[in-house]
């Protein structure tokens, strides 16, 4: 009983310390037509700024990269990750971060976050995805909200890709 407690203490410390959060509800995506049309064209992917001032960044997961591979993103600003996998399941996890879901082929992931302060953080994937998963990286880049606001200035996308 004392372990079962100690366990489900765990949890609950860990999801609230985390603001881990369940799916809150479910979009579909074709993952054949992903590179094509849609809100997952490579033209589409990375940050881009919403009219209210939020960003939104978009990311797709294949075997083995992430596209882009290094993710452009403001401090105390409203973000949030849009990513689909366009081939098997894939995680996608900022390590340091509360941003941990699945990218599963034919549905849409959506994370909401805010991150403190400038960084530089490791994006690998969590899920075995394959004879290249433990290749399967990307990065992200937390700049001053300044800073992003400069790189970002009248572009529809941005990413921190060289
Ligand atoms: Cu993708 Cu492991």
């Amino acid at each position: 009983m004392g372990i079962v407690a100690l366990l489900v203490g765990m949890m609950a410390y860990m999801s609230l310390h985390w603001a881990s959060m369940p799916p809150s509800r479910i979009e579909t995506i074709d993952p054949a037509t992903l590179h094509i049309a849609g809100e997952f064209v490579e033209a589409n992917l990375g940050s881009g700024v919403e009219p209210n001032g939020s960003v939104t960044v978009r990311v797709v997961g294949n075997r083995y990269s992430f596209t882009p591979q290094c993710l452009l993103v403001p401090t105390d600003t409203p973000v949030t990750f849009r990513a689909t996998s366009a081939d098997v399941v894939h995680g996608f996890n900022i390590a340091k971060t509360n941003v941990n879901v699945m990218l599963v082929p034919g549905y849409i992931a959506t994370f909401k976050t805010k991150f403190k302060e400038p960084a530089d953080l490791e994006m690998p994937c969590h899920e075995f995805c394959g004879v290249g998963h433990a290749t399967m990286w990307a990065h992200v880049k937390v700049v001053d909200k300044a800073e992003f606001e400069k790189q970002a200035g009248g572009k529809r996308r941005v990413s921190c890709v060289k």
